[in-house]
């Protein structure tokens, strides 16, 4: 652990000022959408801290999301010399907003499309569904699938609109 790290972790319980993070937030939301779960060069931030665990399989909490803008991670460029002790709190109090939960509301329109269109094929429970099981396999390649139509499906475009689309693939994303 460096000792930026150390000093960044001993003010991890001092408050710090959601407002002003916010207006910090600006270096981080060029590769951040916080308003929409679509993903620019980094994952969407909406969902941070409604979430259990980071993509490092680490705890969501303040000292291992401080750690990842302290350190950087995974093509994201090292915060550590970016922000003043205060600074990094404000951020932290702002980035604590982000609670917003995984895709409820569009999960549960995606669910009923799934049902309505493809679980005719799909379903995991019937030994005669022409498709595979779906479960827990979701690819970024499958939209175009999809969309394209597939094993006896036909185009996704002839069923669905652009929100039902997105709402279908959230779904598929979380289907387990
Ligand atoms: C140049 C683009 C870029 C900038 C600027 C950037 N990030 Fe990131 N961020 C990324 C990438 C890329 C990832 C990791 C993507 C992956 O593994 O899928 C990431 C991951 C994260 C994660 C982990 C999310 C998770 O669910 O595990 C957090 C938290 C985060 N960034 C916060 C910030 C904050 C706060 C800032 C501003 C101080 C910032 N980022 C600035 C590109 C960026
Ligand atoms: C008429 C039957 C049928 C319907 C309806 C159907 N599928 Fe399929 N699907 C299949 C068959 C058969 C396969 C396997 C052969 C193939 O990929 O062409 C398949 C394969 C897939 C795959 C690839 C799985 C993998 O592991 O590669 C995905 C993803 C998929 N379907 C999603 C959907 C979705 C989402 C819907 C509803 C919008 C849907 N399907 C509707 C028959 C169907």
């Amino acid at each position: 652990m460096n000792l930026l790290l150390i000093f960044a972790l001993s003010a991890a319980l001092a408050d710090g000022d959601a407002a002003k993070g916010k207006v910090l937030f600006q270096t981080c939301a060029g590769c951040h959408n916080t308003a929409s779960d679509d993903r620019k060069m980094g994952p969407s931030l909406r969902t941070l801290f409604g979430k259990v665990t980071l993509r490092n399989g680490k705890h969501v909490d303040d000292a291992n999301v401080r750690e990842i803008v302290v350190e950087g991670y995974n093509g994201m460029p090292s915060f550590g010399y970016s922000f003043r002790p205060a600074e990094m709190d404000d951020l932290m109090a702002y980035l604590h907003t982000l609670t917003g939960k995984p895709a409820q509301a569009a999960s549960g329109k995606g669910e009923s499309y799934f049902r309505a269109y493809c679980v005719r094929c799909h379903n995991p429970d019937s030994k005669s569904a022409a498709g595979p099981d779906l479960r827990g396999g979701f690819k970024p390649e499958w939209a175009a699938l999809i969309d394209e139509g597939h094993g006896g499906a036909p185009p996704l475009k002839e069923w669905l609109d652009d929100a039902a689309r997105q709402a279908l693939l959230d779904y598929l994303k979380t289907y387990r």
